[in-house]
């Protein structure tokens, strides 16, 4: 088969189309003809050298989801047969034309949606329910802030949140990136480069913050929080270090969280798997939740995805298609 894998040294690394050995299943694994990848901000990290994947997963080919046709199954794989089109979820390896996955991370393709659409849907489906709704515990009628709105992460957590009736509030660098939020259906977006979003959302608070920007934010989003309010964070871009006013998380009783996905066991992910297709999948099937798909690139443009990434122009997702 041929994958994208990183070449090159240090910070000059590159990405390029190869051969690389065909995978082959175990028993528990289905293979699956990969008809399109997702790109992931993790992605361009792993590129750099900073994002080391868990141990067995390929260290020079990137990709956390891809979406395709099975062609191998496991001895004890249930769940699948050869022909079915699926989307899963990945530790890695995902830019390539082959890939092997347990089945258990694996979901049907909903209805109507193409390839690029459904390996556009499991890296932030399975993070944001994970973080939003298991660790934070949004119910309905409550206030989120999603820092990173128009991010991949972001236009998810924006349908997901509405769809189960929450008040929606989002930070973006552009008022393009603000227009699009709103139409995806968030309440408020806060262009960060123009204004403190502190001082917007005093008034109303906030009772769940899903942040990815770390340093700085964490103290601004404490000022903010409703009594019993939840911090969860995703990355922290900004940084991993920031100075906070404790006095303020005890007489607010408020909870700061945060996890990551990759290195979770696979029990986790697929249990994971099994509460999205229940309570996830029919938003998607109904068209109430609607991927977002900004660019496809070939395996070949690899490198061009990254960089549009990088840039931070995208609204949604960007997909490297076959
Ligand atoms: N922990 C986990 O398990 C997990 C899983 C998946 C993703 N993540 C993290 O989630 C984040 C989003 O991932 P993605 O793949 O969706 O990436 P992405 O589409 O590239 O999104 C990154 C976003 O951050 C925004 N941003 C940068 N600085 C900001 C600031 N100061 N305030 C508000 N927004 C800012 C950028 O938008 P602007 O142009 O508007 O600045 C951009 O949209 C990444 O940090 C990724 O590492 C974590």
């Amino acid at each position: 088969m041929k994958a994208v894998q990183i070449t090159g040294q240090q910070s000059q690394q590159e990405l390029q189309l190869m051969d690389y050995p065909d995978p082959s299943p175990s028993d528990q694994q289905v293979k699956i003809d990969v008809k399109a990848s997702g790109v992931n901000r993790a992605d361009l990290a792993q590129r750099k050298g900073k994002y080391p994947p868990p141990p067995g997963v390929p260290e020079d080919i990137p990709g956390l989801e891809v979406a395709g046709i099975v062609m191998e199954c496991g001895k004890q794989v249930a769940r699948w047969k050869k022909g079915d089109q699926v989307c899963a979820l990945l530790a890695g390896g995902g830019y390539a034309e082959q890939v092997v996955v347990e089945e258990g991370q694996c979901l049907p393709i909903p209805k109507r949606l193409s390839f690029a659409q459904a390996a556009s849907l499991p890296e932030a489906i399975f993070t944001v329910w994970s973080n939003v709704f298991q660790r934070g515990a949004l119910k309905k009628g409550e206030h989120i802030l999603i820092h990173g709105g128009s991010s991949g992460i972001g236009i998810t957590a924006i349908q997901l949140a509405k769809a189960f009736g929450a008040k929606v509030f989002v930070t973006v660098g552009s008022m393009e990136k603000a227009k699009a939020c709103i139409s995806l259906g968030a309440d408020v977006a806060v262009n960060y480069k123009t204004e403190n979003f502190e001082d917007l959302l005093i008034h109303q608070g906030v009772d769940v913050v899903l942040d990815m920007i770390g340093g700085s934010y964490l103290q601004r989003n404490i000022s903010i929080m409703r009594p019993e309010g939840r911090i969860v964070y995703i990355n922290a871009m900004e940084g991993n270090t920031a100075e906070i006013n404790i006095a303020q998380v005890m007489q607010k009783r408020l909870t700061i969280t945060g996890s990551t996905l990759r290195a979770r066991e696979y029990a986790f992910k697929k249990q994971l798997a099994a509460e999205i297709q229940d309570q996830v999948w029919p938003l998607l099937e109904s068209g109430s939740f609607t991927p977002q798909v900004y660019k496809t690139f070939s395996f070949e443009e690899a490198m061009l995805a990254h960089e549009l990434m990088e840039s931070s122009e995208h609204i949604g997702k960007i997909v490297l298609v076959r």
